[in-house]
């Protein structure tokens, strides 16, 4: 391991301060990231945020406009991809179609003219690792989409890179196989101790797999963190949104009462504090929908009255599609009991105020 010069261990990856300008197109701006040596990173964000890019410039396949990029406390920015020594997993599975399994894994390692008896030892290593028994000599169409996929990731994997990046790997199968292949894809980052750079706009797949997630929004790192402080402690408006399913309300905070009113519902709870608050009162308040709590109106709590027009059965989860006074519908997510509430249930929002989330309005 290097040491920087203040004598500290050098971060295994560096993302220094990068930015990328295409022309007009801001496509990352001013953005860092320390990677750990033993880390699964999640690069999450929407459609056309800045992500492959992102990984372009760490593979060496593009060039930052600024910034520097160090593996080991080496800065590699000027360095072709070959001399990287990473590894890659792209969405389409991009195999050879007319050659085999154990030709398609050869293949980095032959581009690299790499000594026939290791080619044989690392086939071998894949083979055993990605459990390929059998299908080796196979040709690409003989194979299902995650065992097609399996093999895309040995050949990210057999030249024993530094760190894997992937790009949306799994996005072309089906929900059951992309669930399979996450905890798949996690064993095999543990096992090899290596870091994974894993981009996706699917927070699901974010969350599962990952340690830390890094949200991005408009080329700008938005968030970075473990992947639960990510989902429950979201630092942003943007993150709120973006991370998980939640309901936003228009409030307004008062600092002498310490409260939040939602003035639309007549609703309000209590609030200690809402961090950069700039003399503006009006917020907006983020509840995950699984956090709602639905009483009984009757019980004559406070909450946003609500008539339940429609129920949803996901497995062990029921999704109570509610209707305010307002023709507003809100979506609660609670675990299925029983027997679900009936249809036309009057009911009673609310939510233990340390599970929800409060900003300034227009942040
Ligand atoms: N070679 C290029 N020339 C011009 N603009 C580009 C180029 N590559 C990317 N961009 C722009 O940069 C921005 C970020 O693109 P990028 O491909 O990194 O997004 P992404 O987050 O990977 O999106 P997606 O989820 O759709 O794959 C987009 O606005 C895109 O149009
Ligand atoms: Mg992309």
């Amino acid at each position: 391991m290097n040491q920087s010069q203040n004598g500290a261990e050098a971060p295994y990856i560096r993302i220094a301060n990068i930015s990328r300008q295409y022309g007009q197109v801001r496509a990352l701006h001013d953005l860092s990231i320390d990677i750990d040596k033993h880390e699964f990173i999640a690069i999450l964000g929407p459609s056309g945020s800045g992500k492959s890019t992102l990984l372009r410039l760490i593979a060496g396949l593009d060039r930052p406009t600024a910034g520097r990029i160090f593996f080991d406390g080496v800065d590699v920015t000027d360095l072709p991809p070959h001399k990287r020594g990473i590894g890659m997993v792209f969405q389409e599975f991009l195999l050879f179609p007319h050659r085999t399994v154990r030709e398609n894994l050869a293949f980095p390692l032959r581009m690299t003219n790499q000594p026939p008896q290791m080619i044989l030892e690392r086939l071998d290593w894949a083979e055993a690792i990605l459990s390929l028994n059998g299908l080796m000599d196979r040709y690409p169409n003989q194979l299902s989409g995650g065992q097609q996929q399996r093999v895309a990731l040995g050949r990210g994997l057999v030249t024993h890179p530094t760190l894997l990046l992937l790009d949306e790997p799994l996005a072309n199968l089906d929900r059951e196989l992309r669930n399979e292949m996450e905890v798949e894809i996690r064993r095999y980052q543990k096992q090899l101790g290596i870091p994974f750079v894993y981009v996706t706009h699917n927070q699901e797949e974010a969350l599962s797999m990952s340690d830390r997630v890094a949200v991005i929004n408009g080329g700008k790192l938005e968030a970075l963190g473990e992947r639960q402080l990510i989902y429950d402690h979201p630092p942003t408006p943007f993150v709120a949104r973006f991370v998980g399913k939640s309901t936003r309300f228009d409030g307004a905070f008062d600092a002498a009462s310490k409260k939040v009113d939602l003035q639309r519902y007549n609703y309000s709870f209590p609030y200690e504090e809402v961090a950069e608050r700039k003399g503006n009162a009006r917020v907006e308040v983020f509840v995950k929908n699984e956090r709602f709590e639905l009483l009984p109106s009757r019980s004559g709590s406070a909450g946003i009255p609500c008539t339940v027009a429609d129920v949803v059965l996901r497995g062990p989860f029921v999704e109570y599609i509610l209707e305010t006074e307002a023709d507003e519908r809100i979506i609660a997510v609670q675990p299925k009991r029983e027997e679900p509430l009936a249809l036309g249930t009057k009911l009673s929002l609310s939510w233990n105020p340390s599970q929800c989330h409060v900003f300034p309005a227009g942040r």
